[in-house]
């Protein structure tokens, strides 16, 4: 038996439901607008959200904040290497940090690069670099229903016909997202990894991995992959980026830490070039836009977040979730993936057709009836593709307690009782690049 008892408890109200509607209202029905404190429960990502450990709180009291040689940096280089692998670490502020860092150096104007799926930040450094994102996710991704249990994978074949096509030398690197955040949390096998790296051997291109959320990913392969049960997940963790000649990473995820990020790099040219951009976007190459405190606190917080305690209880809450909402005829995406819960509301609300933002309704009415913040993933946030009409809902880590599952599932399911006179949306403002409009749209009920 294994729990976590609260390091920190803070209150929330659920506001009566005239003042939701008010509030949605004033926020343009989109609820990147709205005040924490208006939320009851914020399901809109598990990005720094989470709540730290004891031993992290402790760890931060005594962080070094020297601007060169901070010891908070050597233990956090100490916790990669053990953790993760990587002996040559170049801090930055978060994820997308690493990402600038990292592609600013391996990606020309004209180059392609596969991705089982591009996360948007990452999409959005890829063609900042004057790069072509190409998203590879393997056949029946796409597939809300299936069982499959890797279905976060990248489609090696796929990737080999770009190369025919655009010539491998035009692809620089092959990124593996795990888990795979843009297919519904879904898990990369190990067997996919070596399939990775062999192809990237054959293409003479660097493979990354997108680590954000390798602990997770790694106790789905103990769970699911032939020849894993008997294995730790931190011995899985570390093999599977064993495969990879660079790793970029959000400590917000599986880092368990509110800000921070880094770039674990094997060669020792890339690892240079790296720190130099690194110093002129996110700081010294011992700090990287990290305090030190959040240093100290990611590297108590990377060992966390491998053992097999924290996974099992992580792993299982989001499970939890979803099946809260599947005995409540909630239509999800299954299986149910790493971090989030993920409704295909298409299915939730058919009668708002797809011009209408039916993810988007959706998100509005679970905040207008129980205060419940998730994020759509659909039509509305990557207009102009045909991604099913998502919603996401996604936990922070070692944040909320069964009974805020429960009011999660039961607003969800009273959405759907009153489906029917649920209304579409659409667009009043948005802002000129249309790749960002979900963060900062205005609509209004059609
Ligand atoms: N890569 C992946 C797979 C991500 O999920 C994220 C962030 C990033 C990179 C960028 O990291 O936020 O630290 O700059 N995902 C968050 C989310 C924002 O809500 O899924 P960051």
């Amino acid at each position: 038996m294994f729990s976590y008892t609260s390091a920190m408890a803070s209150s929330t109200e659920l506001l009566s439901r005239d003042e939701r509607e008010e509030r949605l209202e004033s926020a343009g029905y989109n609820v990147f607008n709205l005040a924490s404190e208006d939320v009851f429960v914020d399901l809109l990502t598990d990005s720094g959200t989470g709540t730290m450990s004891d031993t992290q709180w402790a760890a931060m009291m005594e962080a070094d904040e020297a601007y060169a040689g901070s010891e908070s940096f050597l233990a956090l280089e100490t916790a990669i290497a053990e953790v993760m692998g990587f002996d040559r670490v170049v801090p930055t502020h978060q994820g997308r940090g690493a990402e600038n860092v990292l592609y600013g150096c391996l990606i020309e104007v004209g180059d392609v690069v596969p991705n089982n799926t591009h996360f948007d930040t990452t999409r959005a450094h890829v063609a900042e670099n004057g790069g072509d994102p190409v998203d590879c996710p393997v056949e029946g991704a796409g597939d809300l229903d299936s069982e499959d249990p890797f279905k976060g994978n990248l489609d090696t074949e796929c990737v080999r016909e770009l190369a025919d096509d655009v010539g491998p030398e035009s692809i620089p690197a092959v990124i593996l997202t795990i888990t795979n955040n843009s297919v519904a949390g879904q898990p990369v096998s190990m067997a996919n990894i070596e399939e990775t790296r062999d192809l990237a051997d054959e293409l003479d291109a660097t493979f990354v991995i997108d680590a954000c959320r390798f602990a997770e990913n790694a106790l789905f392969i103990r769970e699911r992959e032939d020849g894993y049960a008997e294995r730790s997940s931190a011995e899985i963790a570390r093999e599977q980026l064993s495969h990879a000649d660079t790793i970029v990473m959000s400590g917000k995820k599986d880092g368990l830490v509110n800000v921070g990020g880094f770039v674990g790099v094997r060669d020792p040219d890339l690892f240079e070039r790296a720190k130099q951009r690194a110093i002129l976007y996110e700081g010294f190459s011992t700090y990287g836009g990290m305090a030190g405190r959040d240093m100290a606190a990611m590297a108590v917080g990377l060992r966390e977040a491998v053992s097999e305690e924290y996974l099992t209880a992580r792993i299982g809450q989001v499970r939890a979730l979803g099946e809260r909402l599947r005995e409540r005829n909630v239509p999800i995406y299954t299986p149910v993936g790493g971090h989030a819960v993920y409704i295909d509301a298409g299915r939730a609300l058919p009668h708002v057709p797809d011009e209408e933002f039916p993810g988007q309704a959706l998100v509005c009415e679970l905040y207008r009836e129980g205060g419940v913040r998730g994020v759509e993933l659909g039509g509305f946030a990557f207009p102009n593709t045909d991604r099913p009409n998502l919603v996401r809902l996604a936990l922070p880590r070692r944040t909320y307690h069964d009974e805020h599952l429960d009011h999660v599932a039961e607003t969800a399911s009273a959405v759907l009782e009153r489906g029917e006179e649920v209304r579409g949306l659409e667009v009043v403002s948005e802002p000129e690049n249309e790749a960002l409009r979900h963060f900062s749209a205005r609509l209004k009920p059609v």
